[in-house]
């Protein structure tokens, strides 16, 4: 890869490539028939995705057990690199039963066209419960994230991947910015300090303010919400693009944010996907990574700073990129402008914030939320898109 010399390195030191080149697609083509085919969901097939185009460097694979066990009890892989999410391709008995390690697997999309392969080297089961707790805090079935563990397969297919071609985002073609070519376009432009932003929910004045507070201090801002699954009451991805597009088109300066989309499934773990998150950006070669208020968090589950503390539980050279924390964002009605409590005399009742829940219920009486909370052409654009979903 063309590396800029001076650019931050990728987790672990290289920046894996797992697209299988002309030849070796060939070569799984000509075997097609004669390989054992698993059907990946969307979360898996986006795990492909990332393990593939190098978003969850070093990982060339779904996770061994050696490197499952310290990542589900210490947040380490077993070469001791910091990691903090589980990735592994979970599968019932009785699909993994007739599956023989030291095999090549056929990895199929959910519409059952192939679309890569598994060098199967390991079948272990694992311990849903102790997973739930360890990753997501907590064990309660009602937990988004714990409930996608709870329902997945008891099996973990491990092994490294190739992913058989690179394809089009179907959605987003001109935001699917792999990490290569973020970190070539940082080069460009010349940007050595690089802020990422991670975000699933459409785009808000706090957002705005914590984003531009960073770029007061870096070169620029990766853009980069995520566009894998979410749970079902999220923003679908479609409707907070264009709410990004339309902000960028008016509020920010062109030259120093890049919109780019992450492929990756929400996992909803808060502190654990923080850390997480930030490994991910780096890898696409970001400096810098805003943490704000109850980071991938959901209902009352994390604490709300929680993900930012958790950053002290590594050394800030083990990890390599510079977490840029920030407090709980409002409109403050006395100084009139965005602020915290860091930068605001204001008392409780001069804060203007709402919740996500709060936005979506004005959004289906018909009530836009207001400039103190979201620019209105973000607004109108994210009622017009509530509208068209709940008819009538
Ligand atoms: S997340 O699940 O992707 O974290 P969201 O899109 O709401 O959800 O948040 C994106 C980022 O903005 C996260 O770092 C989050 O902590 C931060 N954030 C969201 N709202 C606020 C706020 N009012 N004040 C400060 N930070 C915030």
């Amino acid at each position: 890869m063309n590396q800029h010399p001076e650019a931050i390195a990728p987790h672990g030191g290289q920046l894996v490539n797992r697209i299988a080149t002309p030849e070796q697609k060939a070569e799984i083509l000509s075997q097609v028939h004669t390989l054992p085919r698993v059907q990946l969901d969307a979360r898996s097939l986006s795990d492909l995705e990332m393990i593939a185009i190098g978003g969850f460097s070093p990982l060339t694979g779904f996770m061994t057990q050696e490197d499952y066990t310290p990542v589900v009890k210490e947040m380490r892989l077993a070469n001791g690199l910091p990691w903090s999410i589980p990735i592994t391709l979970s599968v019932t008995p009785e699909i993994a039963n007739p599956l023989q390690e030291g095999t090549l697997i056929g990895l199929d999309n959910p519409k059952g066209q192939l679309i890569g392969t598994l060098q199967l080297t390991q079948k272990y089961t694992y311990d849903k419960t102790q997973e739930a707790i360890k990753v997501y805090r907590t064990d309660d079935p009602k937990h988004p994230g714990v409930q996608v563990v709870y329902n997945q397969g008891t099996v973990n297919l491990a092994g490294d991947i190739w992913l058989l071609q690179r394809n089009p985002h179907p959605q987003f073609p001109t935001y699917q910015i792999d990490p290569a070519a973020s970190r070539q376009k940082f080069k460009d432009k010349n940007w050595k300090t690089i802020v990422g932003f991670q975000t699933r929910n459409p785009i808000h004045r706090a957002h705005e303010y914590i984003q531009k507070c960073a770029l007061e201090t870096v070169d620029g801002l990766f853009l980069h919400p995520l566009v894998g699954a979410t749970k079902e009451d999220d923003i679908p991805a479609d409707v907070r693009m264009r709410c990004y597009e339309i902000l960028l088109s008016h509020y920010y300066p062109q030259d120093r944010v890049i919109l780019a989309i992450n492929p990756a499934a929400m996992r909803y773990a808060g502190p654990r996907e923080a850390i997480f998150h930030a490994l991910v950006r780096k890898n696409y070669g970001c400096t810098h990574f805003i943490v704000g208020r109850d980071h991938a968090g959901v209902g009352d589950y994390y604490g709300t700073y929680d993900a930012q503390h958790i950053f002290d539980q590594f050394h800030p050279s083990e990890l390599g990129i510079v977490p840029m924390k920030f407090e709980h964002a409002f409109y403050c009605t006395r100084t009139k402008q965005m602020a915290t409590t860091k930068t605001s005399p204001s008392k409780p009742e001069e804060r203007i914030h709402l919740s996500g829940t709060k936005v979506r219920e004005m959004l289906r009486r018909g009530e836009l939320p207001p400039p103190e909370f979201s620019r209105p052409e973000v607004a109108t654009e994210l009622a017009q898109a509530m509208e068209i979903q709940t008819p009538g």
